[in-house]
């Protein structure tokens, strides 16, 4: 996921990048196959492949992917003892060599690994957000779109709460060409693809076996980052802190976020139905639950 963000990154000549991997050569084999592509398609931006943390040094941003993903039978939360000890490491690494960044978490449990990287670097929740909404609002649009053989241009889409089994596809905020979904389709077809958003990660993994997705991902990261470094204000749905926004206080959470130069700009207040609201609720009360676990795994992260 990160070598095909970091492939994007430079194709476009968004910016330079450093990839950086544990495994002594990974990162360095993989820059260089991509910078021998150059040539090909005429980028001139670098890419870096290293095994050493210094070379993050002053980066803008910093894109999380460390740790396992998924195989077929596991949920994103199987995850999170593994995961957590990386991200413990991973975190003190970009507070001591790139405290200025915006940091964009990936691993999963997403939702949860955004909270620990949050309390161990001590950044100011602005420049903390999760990368899940993105994904799965693509995956939902992708699905209308194939359902109503409509130009992915035409639909809008959002989805928010807990990028897991739980989330959140909002029907009233996703239109085709404008029109809400629910003047355009019946509602067991949205359900359908409702239900197949919400196992769209799942969908892949049982496809792939060995791994989980990663082109639409790094679409998905590509999008924050491009907003941020274009300082485009793009409203993304993202994880972030929540300070009793949609009545919630003290979980990371999906919730539609303006993106730009300093990180999170402002959460956006959609006018929920009591049933989104609801659905909202119980998705975040499961990342509560996984936060208190977190708590019980890993005393001591830092901040109070
Ligand atoms: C997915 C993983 C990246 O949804 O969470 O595919």
């Amino acid at each position: 996921m990160g070598a095909t963000t970091a492939q994007k990154i430079v194709e476009n000549g968004l910016a330079d990048v450093v990839i950086l991997d544990v495994r002594e050569g990974m990162a360095q084999g993989k820059a260089l196959d991509i910078l021998e592509s150059g040539p090909l398609l005429g980028f001139d931006t670098r890419i870096h492949g290293s095994g050493n943390y210094e070379t993050i040094e002053g980066s803008s941003v910093v894109v999380v992917t460390a740790g396992f993903s998924r195989k077929p039978g596991m949920t994103r939360d199987d995850l999170l003892h593994k995961n957590g000890e990386i991200m413990i490491e991973v975190s003190r690494k970009i507070r001591q060599h790139a405290p200025d960044c915006v940091a964009i978490m990936v691993t999963n449990p997403m939702d949860l690994m955004a909270y620990m990287l949050w309390k161990v670097t001590g950044f100011p929740r602005e420049r903390v957000i999760g990368m899940g909404g993105a994904l799965d609002s693509s995956r939902f649009a992708y699905f209308i779109s194939e359902e109503t053989n409509t130009s992915v241009s035409n639909i809008q889409t959002m989805v928010m709460g807990g990028h897991g089994d739980n989330m959140v596809p909002l029907l009233e905020f996703s239109t085709i060409a404008g029109v809400s979904l629910k003047k355009v389709l019946d509602p067991a077809t949205l359900d359908r693809l409702v239900q197949r958003t919400r196992d769209g990660g799942g969908e892949i993994v049982r496809l792939m076996k060995d791994s989980s997705a990663y082109f639409a991902p790094a679409a998905a990261i590509y999008s924050m980052i491009e907003s941020i470094l274009h300082d485009r204000h793009r409203i993304i749905p993202s994880s972030v802190y929540l300070e009793g926004e949609y009545g919630v206080k003290g979980v990371f959470s999906g919730v539609p976020v303006r993106i730009g130069n300093m990180g999170l700009e402002e959460v956006v207040r959609l006018p929920l139905s009591e049933d989104e609201e609801k659905s909202f609720h119980k998705s975040t009360e499961s990342i509560r639950q996984g936060i208190e676990t977190i708590e019980r795994l890993f005393p001591d992260l830092g901040r109070p």
